[in-house]
């Protein structure tokens, strides 16, 4: 019996081995050290003057968008993209307008955007769907004559780029993602970048309960400083990295480039191989983005049969994501949103990842193609 191909699989070695030991051993496992090396890593491999850790990409969305002050105004958002992004808008007081999406990439319209901007439109959040880039010039265009703040989220979007610039590195504000099934994860674990440093001073206390001072500053800077002097000027949440994950994500970032250059190879692969299978796409790749190819997507009409095929063939398989402005907790701010409820339907991620070796891929393509075979005889008799 051969061994189920998993969907996602993080790629570790004996360097994240030897971070966490190396942290353990030091006796500082808090956020620290490791932390701070991690961060400035960080900023300036996305080219961005500020870099935040925080224990998700959630906690990003929500404070960039306190940080933004889309309390009470309106918040334009993709629909194709995890419910926590949109939720951030709700948890930071603003209200979610759902924007429809591209069909063959899944990232936001703009022209629908353009349609949806009110006199109360604050900020905007856009997903890089699978890592590869929204039409970026178009974007800033738009929010910079309507004054609105530009919110990357860019969990899927670590090492993919815009016209050579980084993902997460144009907007106002770029959150990425190290939760267990990203380009490069720390467990679970988030970055804010940004260029303004009034933002990054703000979210550097908001990540800790509001607290001025980070605890291994007052131990570093000042031995006799009583531990306990510091101020609270606001209300913050525990959001913070600690040096257990930020050592696991220095450790990946020195992979990160040779683990995308092998989810790229990959990505060439699939499509290569149903290139001549009718009725099967991958999702569109644009000239002006090299992707990060977080996910593989393949479009087709028959999505719940392949999904049930694949897991027969002991392949899993997702879909990404159930539009947003079809859940309960949005009813309040659903819309029709044509696009986006056609393609769902439509898409199903497969297997991608750097440790997928060329035979298990092959063991993904062949059951694609055996699918799309027997689909098209089936369709073929059900007509004639
Ligand atoms: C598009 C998108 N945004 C945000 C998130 C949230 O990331 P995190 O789990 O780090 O909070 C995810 C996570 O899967 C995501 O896919």
């Amino acid at each position: 019996m051969e061994d189920r191909i998993r969907l996602f699989r993080p790629t570790f070695g004996d360097a994240e081995k030897k971070a966490l030991c190396d942290t353990i051993d030091s006796r500082w496992v808090g956020r620290g050290p490791q932390t701070i090396k991690f961060e400035e890593r960080f900023s300036k491999y996305i080219g961005s003057s500020y870099a935040v850790s925080l224990n998700s990409a959630t906690a990003a969305l929500h404070l960039g968008l306190l940080c933004a002050e889309v309390e009470g105004q309106e918040v334009l958002t993709s629909t194709m993209t995890f419910v926590s992004s949109t939720e951030a808008i709700l948890l930071a007081g603003g209200r979610p307008v759902f924007c429809d999406v591209e069909p063959d990439t899944l990232n936001i319209s703009v022209d629908d955007m353009a349609r949806k901007i009110t006199p109360t439109t604050r900020a905007v959040i856009i997903t890089h769907y699978g890592g590869q880039s929204c039409d970026m010039n178009s974007i800033l265009e738009l929010a910079a004559e309507h004054g609105l703040s530009v919110i990357e989220d860019a969990a899927h979007g670590c090492g993919g780029s815009y016209q050579g610039r980084a993902l997460g590195s144009m907007g106002t504000i770029g959150c990425f993602s190290f939760q267990a099934t990203k380009n490069m994860t720390t467990g679970e674990g988030g970055m804010l970048v940004t260029d303004d440093e009034s933002i990054a001073q703000r979210v550097r206390k908001l990540r800790w309960c509001g607290i001025t001072s980070p605890t291994w500053e007052r131990f570093k800077v000042d031995q006799v400083q009583r531990g306990w002097m510091y101020d609270v000027e606001e209300v913050g949440w525990k959001y913070e990295m600690n040096d257990l994950a930020a050592a696991l994500g220095l450790a990946q970032m020195d992979r990160l480039e040779d683990c995308n250059q092998r989810r790229r190879e990959l990505m060439d692969r699939y499509r290569r191989a149903f290139a001549d299978i009718d009725g099967i796409d991958m999702l569109a790749s644009r000239d002006y983005a090299v992707s990060s190819c977080y996910n593989a997507v393949v479009h087709l009409d028959n999505r719940e049969g392949l999904f049930t095929h694949l897991d027969t063939c002991g392949i899993d398989s997702n879909v990404h994501f159930y539009p947003n402005h079809l859940f309960r907790i949005f009813r309040p701010y659903t819309t029709h949103l044509p696009v986006a409820e056609r393609e769902w339907q439509r898409i199903l991620s497969i297997p991608l990842y750097p440790d997928l070796t060329d035979g298990e891929q092959d063991r993904v393509i062949d059951a694609v193609r055996v699918f799309a075979h027997a689909d098209t005889d089936h369709q073929s008799a059900v007509a004639g």
